[in-house]
């Protein structure tokens, strides 16, 4: 694994901004896989920054979103539908139809995780996976426990991560207790892979990260034995 320290969110946002403009100027249709959550809101700053000076085309992007909690709406302001059209595309020239996320009001979820994962074999597997990291060591919202699911899948949520995101609802109850998540396999389809971290509190999950062993109890872990990944953080996430 790569590992990039900066020396702050902003210079972390930078790099990472950087890294996915490189890709699009030298492959203007590629896919990327993106995340949602406080650590890449930067990076899409930097990135709608980029489009509105003309360095940046989306017009020829593809992108497949990580997540999405379950039961959700598009249109409430917690889905990741709705992260994604606030801090990214409603800002830049991307073709919505071009853009996926798995539906948080799937009847079916089983059938939703397949139809999801072909949409990523459609598209080829994501030229770029962007990840963020959980606390507890998940990516995605593949929690960590003794079994992972190679596919997008719907996951029950751990008490620790409804906690940690309950500060963006109106309180802990509201909270969805499932998501739809790539799975491991999912993200491994992905060429490189870029994990991004800011702050002490992501210090103990980057370190498992680091020490290079595989767990399934530290997600994150696993990315050790994917051939093309890049960690950017921040010092506060590096040394704690
Ligand atoms: P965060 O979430 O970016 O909001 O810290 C990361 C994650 O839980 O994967």
């Amino acid at each position: 694994m790569k590992v990039i320290v900066t020396k702050n969110y902003e210079e972390m946002s930078a790099v990472a901004a950087n890294m996915v403009a490189e890709l699009i100027a030298a492959k203007p249709n590629c896919v990327l896989g993106l995340a949602t959550g406080s650590t890449p809101e930067g990076m899409y700053a930097n990135l709608v920054q980029g489009c509105k000076e003309g360095k940046i085309d989306f017009s020829a992007v593809r992108s497949v979103n990580l997540d999405e909690y379950f039961p959700i709406k598009p249109e409430n302001d917690q889905s990741y539908r709705y992260f994604m059209n606030k801090n990214l595309f409603d800002h830049v020239n991307i073709d919505k139809a071009n853009t996926y996320v798995p539906n948080g009001q799937a009847e079916d979820p089983q059938a939703e995780g397949a139809r999801y994962e072909k949409i990523i074999d459609d598209l080829g597997g994501a030229d770029l996976q962007i990840l963020g990291i959980g606390q507890n060591g998940h990516i995605g919202f593949n929690e960590p426990g003794e079994i992972l699911t190679a596919g997008t899948h719907l996951e029950d949520l751990t008490e620790d991560t409804i906690k940690v995101n309950s500060r963006f609802f109106a309180s802990v109850d509201e909270v969805p207790k499932q998501a739809f998540s790539m799975g491991i396999g999912s993200i491994f389809k992905a060429r490189s892979i870029v994990i991004m971290a800011s702050g002490a509190n992501k210090h103990n999950a980057i370190a498992k990260m680091l020490e290079g062993n595989v767990t399934t109890f530290c997600p994150a872990t696993l990315l050790n034995l994917h051939p093309n990944v890049t960690l950017i953080c921040d010092e506060a996430a590096y040394n704690g």
